[in-house]
């Protein structure tokens, strides 16, 4: 397995890979790795030959009273789980490779922005869009991968892939748990061990609306409701949002029609610890 830092180098490697017929997948994170990331890694190699694992704690994707300092780095224990989930090549940037200079070009997607994550993280995808149109125009896929955990992201790089044209398939897979059902994220090392217990809440109030809507509950405002006071019964839970939206266009739903595919999602504060999951439902 390789390690790349220089843009150029990897545009390099991406075109002798090209050149050489191959198909070439890649796995953008910021590192920090889990069995979450892990698992797109195993799809980027069922859908490619070559898989690129990028590993770049993004600076323009956080706002400032956001963890981009503390956000937790260990590129040593990322190199043996990506070598050891087989992925071929690592590109690690500096900030100074990617953002050097008189930085000045921002890829916006709008609307689908401005909601959900977007309305309490403003710049937030305007970072995510950018840095990804970079990676893909660095590594030069065929294929990328990305999570579900991250429901709203995947449906802007979507859209964005789109919208500009980007030669690049992208695939979503689905959210990767702990025994408990907590999603796995780079940020549950945060968690204290109260905290941590606190937290289940996320992934236990989604269950509890999937149950409702089993049960007939047709109503968004009151399996919103029913989802909120089961999260403020948790002493250190703040709600930031909690969703029920169209899976794309992700427009606030007030009732749920039979048939239709729902994405119910949410942000919650546990402490000083941002935390989000989600859950798509067939009604
Ligand atoms: P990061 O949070 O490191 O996540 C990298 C990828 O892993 C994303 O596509 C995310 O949705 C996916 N992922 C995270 N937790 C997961 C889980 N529990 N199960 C399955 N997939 C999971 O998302 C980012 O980085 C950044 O915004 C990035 C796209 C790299 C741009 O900077």
């Amino acid at each position: 397995m390789k390690i790349i830092t220089s843009i150029s180098d990897m545009q390099r490697a991406a075109d002798e890979l090209r050149q050489a017929g191959k198909r070439i997948g890649i796995v953008p994170t910021m590192g920090y790795l889990h069995d979450g990331h892990l698992s797109l890694i195993r799809i980027a190699k069922e859908k490619s030959d070559v898989v690129i694992v990028t590993i770049f704690v993004n600076p323009t994707q956080f706002a400032p009273d956001e963890d981009y300092s503390k956000y937790p780095r260990d590129l040593d224990r990322d190199s043996e789980l990506v070598r050891s989930a087989g992925a071929d090549i690592i590109f690690t940037p500096s900030n100074d490779e990617m953002y050097g200079g008189k930085y000045r070009t921002y890829v916006n997607v709008e609307e689908i922005t401005a909601v959900l994550e977007g309305k309490f993280r403003p710049a937030h995808f305007r970072g995510v869009t950018t840095v990804v149109a970079k990676l893909f125009n660095i590594t030069k896929p065929h294929v990328a991968v990305f999570g579900q955990k991250d429901a709203q992201q995947a449906v802007v790089v979507r859209r964005m892939v789109k919208d500009l044209n980007f030669d690049c398939e992208i695939f979503v897979g689905p959210i990767v748990r702990e025994t408990d059902g907590l999603a796995m994220s780079s940020r549950n090392v945060y968690l204290s061990e109260d905290e941590r217990r606190q937290s289940m809440v996320l992934n236990r109030s989604l269950h509890l609306a999937f149950d409702l809507i089993a049960n007939g509950e047709r109503q968004c405002e009151i399996l919103k409701k029913e989802m909120m006071k089961m999260i403020a019964s948790r002493p250190s839970a703040v709600i930031d949002y909690v969703s029920i939206a169209d899976p794309e266009k992700l427009e606030e739903l007030t009732k749920l029609t039979p048939g239709a595919t729902v994405l119910i999602s949410l942000a919650v504060r546990i402490g000083s610890t941002s935390l989000i999951d989600n859950l798509q439902v067939t009604v």
